[in-house]
């Protein structure tokens, strides 16, 4: 099978690096994977000109299992979509059509200490945020800046659902919590958005089929206050591309950092995109001191997932929870170890 290794910009390559060493460390010689490195980003600028190089889509196109880092350089926001190397991820998830982003947040037990919420409403915490990924403000159509009868400049983006799209997210949603604790929170904005009535009626209508699974709905904004409040109660919660991005980093901080959380995203077959949730972070980009912990367990998503490689992913998480157990902390998380002694004290109890 073969794995693309997209390290990327910023913290990408550095954590990358550990991910591989564990991933390898986990397999053993035997394995049968075969690691392809590509450049993207700004590495792709460097490499070949473009932030997603066609060879690199190639590569993409033709693997099993992408495993990625992080795409993105201090005031990417300022460079045109098609040169931006930030948006690389954003039309790689598009070209492979990985519409369903899975990210748990999970709390170790060993790090309830590092969260910034009260220990009893984290302790246990077991939620999935599963976030449309190829639809809404993000791709919508119309799109760009322009000029406006008395020649002020103004800017449009377009919420856009279609009820396709609606529909094979929920499927996944339910099917998805059937596996967990039987339970969906469908967010949305259905109260102002009419793109938001329509998510809410067709999830609703998709519900019918999962007669097993408890469905309720929820503002964003209030959906914002009970992820603060009462975490716990959440099982999987499914919504749009936008609100799931902002949720999602909302729940990573319940966990105590975002340097803790991987992400998976999947298309209609078993093929993924596996990244840590926490990005290119610029500002403490060659310092070695990023967690490499969301990539190293993001790696072990994609040995579940899209490798079937079950064995070798429950090794290498046991290993991840026993380095931890034994005290191995980055500054993330409140300790002092770098990435590489990080991604060493994984590869140590493997
Ligand atoms: C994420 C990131 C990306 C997104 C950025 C880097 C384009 O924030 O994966 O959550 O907004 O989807
Ligand atoms: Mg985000």
């Amino acid at each position: 099978m073969k794995i693309a290794v997209l390290a990327g910009d910023g913290i990408g390559p550095e954590v990358t690096r550990e991910a591989v060493k564990a991933l390898r460390a986990a397999l053993g010689p035997a394995a049968g994977l075969e690691l392809i490195e590509a450049p993207i980003g700004q590495a792709g600028v460097e490499a070949a000109g473009d932030p997603l190089p066609m060879q690199t889509l190639q590569i993409a196109r033709e693997a099993h299992a992408i495993l990625f880092g992080a795409a993105g350089i201090p005031g990417d926001e300022t460079i045109p979509y098609m040169m931006r190397p930030g948006a690389s991820l954003l039309r790689l998830r598009k070209d492979l059509e990985l519409f369903a982003n899975f990210r748990p947040a999970f709390l170790f037990d060993e790090l309830v200490e590092a969260s910034t919420l009260k220990r009893e409403v984290v302790e246990g915490l077991d939620i999935l945020i599963l976030r449309e990924l190829t639809g809404d403000l993000y791709f919508g159509e119309p799109r760009g800046f322009s000029v406006d009868a008395r020649g002020e400049r103004e800017a449009v983006n377009t919420m856009r659902y279609s009820e396709g799209e609606i529909e094979r997210i929920a499927h996944l949603a339910f099917q998805t919590a059937r596996k967990r604790r039987g339970k969906v929170c469908s967010v949305d904005k259905a109260n102002v958005l009419e793109v938001m009535q329509l998510w809410r009626e067709v999830v609703t209508r998709v519900g019918r089929d999962y007669p097993d699974v408890e469905l309720s709905h929820m503002f964003v904004d209030a959906a914002v206050m009970a992820l603060m409040k009462a975490p716990k109660a959440f099982d999987v919660i499914v919504t749009g591309n936008v609100f799931g991005d902002i949720l999602s980093d909302g729940a990573a901080m319940l966990t105590g950092s975002i340097g803790m959380l991987p992400t998976a995203s999947l298309g209609v077959g078993r093929k993924g995109l596996y990244e840590p949730v926490h990005g290119s972070a610029p500002d403490i980009a060659g310092q070695g001191v990023a967690n490499p912990l969301a990539a190293i367990l993001s790696f072990e998503m994609a040995l579940r997932w899209s490798l079937d490689r079950t064995e070798f992913a429950d090794r290498l998480f046991a290993a991840v929870g026993r380095a931890l157990d034994a005290g191995a902390r980055t500054r993330d998380i409140g300790g002092r170890l770098t990435t590489v002694e990080m991604g060493a004290a994984v590869v140590a109890q493997l």
